[in-house]
């Protein structure tokens, strides 16, 4: 091959259609040359014209040029020429990507005839796939070497501010984003993950159960001590009367800033509200729960119900956390297996894991399976729990002691 031929070869077919074309009209794209004879483009149409004894065919002389110009004119022009698909134009990519990694993406999309997105998609591919190396100092056009350019369209002056925060440009740099808005969330994401799951171990006296009736307020348990009341009192009417026994609980045992989640039947809607809001707490909003579980009926309303919601009060300002209102969990086969009305563990773990982090106290005054306290374990979260039914908190035990060796 020619040193600029860096197309492949044009099939025996194509070759042939070629000379028969020049043999009928004669040359119609000029033959590109450097100063010293070289052919930059062109070379099937000189091959043609060699093999029909044409001499007389348009040329065109490039003089001036370095290596890497000539090389980047000739792919340039072959790219632009040729009628590449897609798919062909990010092989080629990949093939310059392959010989240049340390080229940065503007150079090679300048070479190519391409944007730097498409060789930057392209370079990402190949990255994952360890097909080329990983070069954060990379070679512009200009022979100068820099750390990847992070690239930012017109920044506002939110943008710029986001740039100037930690880890931003460097990850910007690392991941080819040019985002700082999403590289920052995207940071905050991942050591919120980190932090919500730290695993610490728990002794024994990081879980309390107490077989207790709400309607004495639990004394046992010190003011201002619980990070977030999980719960799941009964729905029925006559319980309502106990909604207002966890509201003034709540407000005594919260920390400042805590949250009250508590899961109520939406057919006595106004009268849970109503009844929670008796004490200091502040309503805060509504979460709802989705299950899949085949609706539930609710007949004398005719309602056929997928949602259950979570009220969510507050004693003070809200102090965690930006957290999503929607749950949404699939049912357990063995939810009910502890309780007739057991909730699901994988929704009480999303509740666990969006308002408290590991080492944080967690109370579920009607603790009934111990749905709350799983949850809770299983994440590294201390628990409070109580029930006013003894059967319930021997369960809870049980269930609790087989959970694993740190919450024996
Ligand atoms: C809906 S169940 C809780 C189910 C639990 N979330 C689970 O997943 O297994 C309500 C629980 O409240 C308890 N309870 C009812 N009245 C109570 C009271 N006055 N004080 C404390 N607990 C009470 C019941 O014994 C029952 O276990």
């Amino acid at each position: 091959m020619h040193p600029y031929q860096i197309m492949p070869p044009l099939s025996p077919k194509e070759y042939n259609a070629l000379k028969a074309d020049i043999k009928a009209n004669g040359v119609l794209v000029a033959i590109e040359f450097d100063e010293h004879g070289n052919v930059l483009d062109g070379h099937h149409r000189l091959k043609a014209c060699q093999e029909l004894g044409i001499v007389d065919y348009p040329r065109v002389v490039r003089a001036g040029l370095n290596e890497e110009e000539k090389l980047a004119h000739a792919q340039a022009v072959n790219m632009m020429r040729r009628q590449l698909s897609q798919k062909q134009r990010r092989i080629f990519i990949g093939e310059q990507l392959k010989k240049t990694p340390e080229y940065s993406n503007l150079f090679i999309a300048k070479m190519l005839g391409v944007t730097d997105k498409t060789v930057n998609t392209v370079r990402r591919k190949m990255e994952a796939n360890s097909e080329i190396p990983k070069i954060d100092e990379r070679r512009s056009a200009d022979g100068t070497s820099r750390g990847r350019p992070v690239s930012v369209y017109n920044p506002n002056e939110k943008a710029k501010r986001i740039l100037t925060q930690p880890q931003v440009v460097e990850r910007m740099q690392k991941e080819d984003w040019s985002n700082p808005a999403y590289t920052r969330a995207k940071i905050n994401q991942e050591s919120k993950a980190i932090r919500k799951n730290v695993a610490i171990p728990l002794s024994e006296a990081d879980c309390k159960l107490l077989c207790a009736d709400i309607q004495g307020g639990l004394p046992e348990i010190p003011d201002e001590s619980v990070d977030v009341i999980i719960t799941d009192p009964p729905y029925a009417l006559k319980y309502i009367p106990l909604y207002r026994h966890l509201s003034h609980l709540a407000a005594r045992v919260l920390k400042p800033g805590g949250s009250l989640l508590c899961m109520g039947g939406g057919a006595h809607f106004p009268k849970v509200v109503e009844t929670l809001n008796d004490s200091a707490l502040l309503f805060h909003w509504m979460l709802c729960f989705i299950t899949t579980r085949t609706a539930a009926p609710l007949h004398w309303l005719k309602v056929s119900s997928h949602i259950k919601p979570i009220f969510w009060l507050t004693k003070g300002r809200y102090n965690g956390d930006l957290v999503s209102d929607l749950i949404h969990a699939p049912p357990m086969k063995d939810d009910k297996d502890y309780h007739e009305w057991g909730q699901s563990v994988e929704a009480f773990t999303q509740l666990v894991e969006r308002f408290t982090d590991p080492g944080q106290v967690i109370l579920d005054p009607f603790v009934g399976g111990g749905t709350t306290a799983v949850a809770a374990i299983n994440k590294s979260r201390r628990f409070i729990g109580a029930d006013i039914d003894q059967k319930c908190i021997e369960i809870t035990r049980n269930r609790i002691y087989n959970l694993s060796p740190k919450s024996s």
